[in-house]
């Protein structure tokens, strides 16, 4: 099935902000947050059924360093401090995927800024 798309700025947002004054993002707007590790966002996906499915997750890095977060689904870790490299501006988005085992019904799927400089800038995720 086409992948359905999650706008970050319709997820849930702690210690974040939607903001849109980066151009090129998907949606209303995207998600800034905090410089400090621990803000997150937490997408809501409904799978029809359990299985494994490809998480896309389109982000903008404006700075040098590398801008680790923590994956997980329900709760489980998936990905431990994936990386989310510098896309060159705050303007410039690409999409990062993974595959993860998703169960049927609703899924919580949280990105967490595991070090000091924070998350990335977050647009989508598609599943
Ligand atoms: C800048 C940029 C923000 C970004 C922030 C950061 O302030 O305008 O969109 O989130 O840097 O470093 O995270």
């Amino acid at each position: 099935a086409a992948p359905i798309r999650h706008e970050a700025e319709n997820a849930t947002i702690v210690q974040g902000a939607v903001e849109s004054n980066h151009a090129g993002f998907s949606g209303t707007g995207f998600v800034n947050g905090e410089n400090v590790a621990g803000p997150y966002v937490e997408w809501t996906v409904n799978a029809p059924a359990a299985g494994t499915a490809t998480l896309a997750l389109r982000y903008a890095n404006g700075t040098t360093a590398n801008r680790p977060s923590d994956i997980s689904v329900n709760g489980t870790l998936v990905a431990d401090d994936r990386a989310f490299a510098p896309t060159g501006a705050w303007s410039t988005w690409t999409t990062s995927t993974l595959t993860a085992t998703l169960q049927a019904g609703p899924n919580k799927i949280r990105a967490t800024a595991s070090a000091t400089g924070g998350n990335p800038n977050w647009d989508f995720l598609d599943v």
